[in-house]
């Protein structure tokens, strides 16, 4: 067993895990934030995709021992119901989400790359999204999301400096 201490989604916890578990199943199992889905458990699909220190990750690629003194990000972080990201909205106006079970893990790959390029070109958007698998949609209707999502993002950005 060993001891960790990780920040998620704001909060402090002190964890005694077991040395191989993985992110994900501490995620899932241990702290019941399932929004954060298993697909491949091999790194190919993007489903169990957080965001950690900023970057999007496969969790189910990671140890608990390696994210130690780190911060990390799920899709419960992000927003909830009565109060949604801007990335959330728009893929809800774009009608982008089919059965659903990619759909946290493109939204935090999203939510990383946007904040690193808030004015993104629809290549540059297929490009960050390339490690996140979607069986349904084909693609189009989540490039459209991201880039909604960007103008939505910019927005409030601009009325929160008004
Ligand atoms: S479940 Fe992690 S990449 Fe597929
Ligand atoms: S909406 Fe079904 S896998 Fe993407």
């Amino acid at each position: 067993m060993i001891n960790i201490e990780v920040n998620i989604n704001g909060e402090d916890y002190r964890l005694e895990v077991e040395d191989d578990l993985r992110l994900i199943d501490l995620l899932r199992d241990k702290l019941h934030l399932t929004g954060t889905k298993e697909g491949c458990g091999e790194g190919e699909c993007g489903a169990c995709t957080v965001i950690l220190d900023g970057k999007s990750v496969n969790s189910c690629l990671l140890l608990v021992a390696q994210v130690h003194g780190k911060r990390i990000t799920t899709i419960e972080g992000l927003g909830d119901e009565n109060n949604l990201h801007p990335i959330q909205r728009a893929f809800l106006e774009q009608g982008a989400v089919q059965c659903g079970y990619c759909i946290p893990g493109m939204v935090l790959s999203a939510k990383a790359f946007l904040d690193t390029n808030s004015t993104p070109k629809r290549e540059e958007i297929r490009e960050a999204i390339s490690g996140n698998l979607c069986r349904c949609t084909g693609y189009e209707k989540i490039i459209d999301s991201i880039e909604r999502a960007s103008e939505f993002m910019q927005e409030e950005g601009s009325e929160a400096r008004e």
